[in-house]
């Protein structure tokens, strides 16, 4: 919801619309942020949030609970959108050429059929949209 927010056409904090939403997804993210950090200042570990509690710079100072609560915001952001798009448009293309479908389904080491079709894939231009 956070992401859509961002084709908002309405850009005020209107309930139920886009922007709201968005803006009560952030809220929700903030706070679940807010108490892992607190649940890991002062802990060891050697997770990205663990590290990002620990660090200190030359003269010991650390990142404040905001900047590392919009940090995790932020890297959830760029994992969830790209990878899901990655997988949705992945998806398309695979319902909408069989030929493709097939060969995925099989092992590189599969047919020669399925072999010289993975091959064909060296080019995208015959794919259906
Ligand atoms: C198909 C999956 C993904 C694609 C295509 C992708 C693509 C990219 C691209 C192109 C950038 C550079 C953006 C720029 O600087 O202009 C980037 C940055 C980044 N990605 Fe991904 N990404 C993917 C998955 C992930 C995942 C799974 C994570 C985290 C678990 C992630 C975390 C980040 C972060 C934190 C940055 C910013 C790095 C920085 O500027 O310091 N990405 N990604």
């Amino acid at each position: 919801m956070t992401t859509r927010a961002g084709n908002a056409i309405i850009r005020t904090s209107v309930p139920p619309f886009t922007w709201w939403r968005g803006l009560k997804a952030r809220e929700y993210l903030e706070n679940y942020f807010e108490q892992r950090v607190k649940e890991r200042r002062g802990k060891d570990g050697s997770d990205l949030l663990s590290v990002l509690c620990q660090s200190e710079d030359e003269d010991g100072n650390k990142f404040s609970d905001e900047d590392i609560v919009n940090h995790m915001i932020f890297l959830m952001m760029a994992a969830h959108d790209t990878s899901t798009s990655t997988a949705t448009t992945m998806s398309h293309y695979l319902a909408a050429n069989p030929e493709c479908r097939s060969a995925a389904a099989m092992s590189p080491t599969g047919s020669a059929t399925a072999r010289s079709t993975s091959r064909r894939w060296t080019s995208w231009n015959h794919l259906t949209w």
